[in-house]
């Protein structure tokens, strides 16, 4: 714990008073507490509490402080091992999904590149707010852990979502992040990953396509894992609206043939490799260079599809030695037969199965209800949410290349 340095960032909600508590209750487990806060935080609780209960100089401005030479949201953001905003309003959440940097914590959440948790306080109406949910869940595509509010009687006297999240809650999240963290850094350490994210976009002409409903978030989740367990990621993605998770090589495509050509290259010093796009079975056999126009004298229209390649089934059978394998499989019945199947004529060490009737599972999702199929048995998990899922999934291909699973 001594050496486990956490950050707060405190923004001006009432419920900023609260945090006199964690930071009290962290800083007497040992843990090393240095807080930031806001203009209107210092309104609520003059920084003096949060010195006196947290044993070190609380930062409000970015030019402020004895020592001229130290950047505060620099030096600050290096020395945390993660950073809590709690409680975060409305405001730092726009802020902080659209990079403005225009105080000391909003510059240091710009400059951030180590977990963060936030806990949002605020008016229901606020909390409810399309653009405030966008912001949230541009947050939580980034990777940052939302703490959600609770409901009940808020300050303002309205009644609805937007209550600070129980302290214990908020701790134990902190606790828990630190401890995650502590034991996966660096568990990939030297070693390649390479994943294929999305669906594959097939053209007729320069209008019209085939594909599928694929939106590319299990894909991206592995590949924020496998960054954040230190590993050298590519992510090959098909066509998707997420943003590309810092510190990892994106190679865009469009097509079955072109996802084929890049897993092809990258896959052949990868340690471990991943298919978890959606790849579209066929294409059509004949393209258009132009828009196709409808002829008006016919009601139906066939067009002759053609087989696109198993990429999965050629990386199984060019597997190279010590490599892991990962592939998914999609049902909508007999999962576990169907899916057994894939990973035998496949050869994968590891196959992803999941039903896309069951709740929380498959597309556009952020949670997944997924069995885990090794070549001798099958396991079963609970709703996770993505990222935690593409964790469980490296530590598994890390124990096949060890020998262990
Ligand atoms: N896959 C692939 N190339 C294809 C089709 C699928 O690499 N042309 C991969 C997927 O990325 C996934 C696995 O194979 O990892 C299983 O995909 P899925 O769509 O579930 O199965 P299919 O093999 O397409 O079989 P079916 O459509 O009959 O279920």
């Amino acid at each position: 714990m001594e050496n486990r340095n956490i950050l707060i960032g405190i923004t001006g909600s009432i419920a900023a008073y609260k945090i006199c508590s964690l930071v009290s209750s962290l800083s007497k487990q040992g843990y090393n507490v240095k807080v930031i806060e806001t203009k209107h935080a210092t309104a609520f609780i003059p920084p003096l509490t949060l010195a006196a209960l947290s044993h070190h100089d609380v930062y409000t401005d970015e030019f402020n402080g004895e020592n001229e030479a130290l950047i505060p949201h620099i030096a600050l953001t290096k020395w945390a091992d993660v950073f809590c905003i709690a409680p975060a309003d409305a405001n730092i959440l726009a802020k902080a999904a659209t990079g403005i940097a225009d105080d000391l914590l909003s510059s240091a959440i710009l400059a951030c590149n180590k977990p963060i948790l936030v806990a949002p306080a605020m008016n229901v109406h606020m909390y409810e707010n399309p653009a405030t949910q966008a912001n949230l869940n541009t947050l939580r595509l980034r990777g940052w852990q939302v703490i959600e509010p609770e409901s009940g009687v808020l300050a303002c006297q309205d009644t609805g979502k937007g209550r600070l999240a129980d302290l214990t809650t908020i701790e134990h999240a902190i606790i828990n992040l630190l401890e995650q963290q502590n034991s996966d850094q660096d568990l990939l350490a030297n070693k390649k990953v390479v994943i294929s994210a999305g669906p594959t976009v097939e053209s007729l002409d320069p209008v019209r396509f085939l594909s599928n409903h694929s939106t590319g978030k299990q894909g991206y989740a592995i590949a924020r894992a496998a960054q954040k367990m230190g590993a050298d990621v590519v992510l090959v993605s098909g066509p998707v609206h997420l943003e590309k998770p810092q510190g990892v090589r994106l190679i865009p495509v469009v097509d079955a043939r072109q996802m084929e050509e890049a897993m092809k290259q990258e896959s052949g010093d990868a340690d471990f490799v991943i298919m978890a796009a959606a790849v579209a079975d066929f294409r059509f056999k004949e393209t258009f260079d132009q828009k196709m126009k409808k002829e008006n004298d016919r009601d139906t229209i066939t067009f002759e599809l053609v087989k696109n390649p198993d990429i999965l089934a050629s990386l199984g059978a060019n597997k190279k030695p010590g490599q892991v394998l990962c592939g998914f499989a999609m049902e909508t019945e007999n999962l576990d037969h169907n899916a057994r199947a894939k990973l035998e004529k496949k050869n994968c060490d590891l196959l992803v199965a999941n039903n896309l009737n069951t709740e929380g599972a498959g597309f556009g999702t952020d949670t997944n209800v997924v069995s885990l199929l090794l070549k001798d048995s099958t396991q079963h998990l609970g709703m996770q949410n993505k990222e935690e899922l593409g964790r469980t999934i490296l530590k598994t291909m890390l124990q096949l290349q060890k020998g262990q699973a």
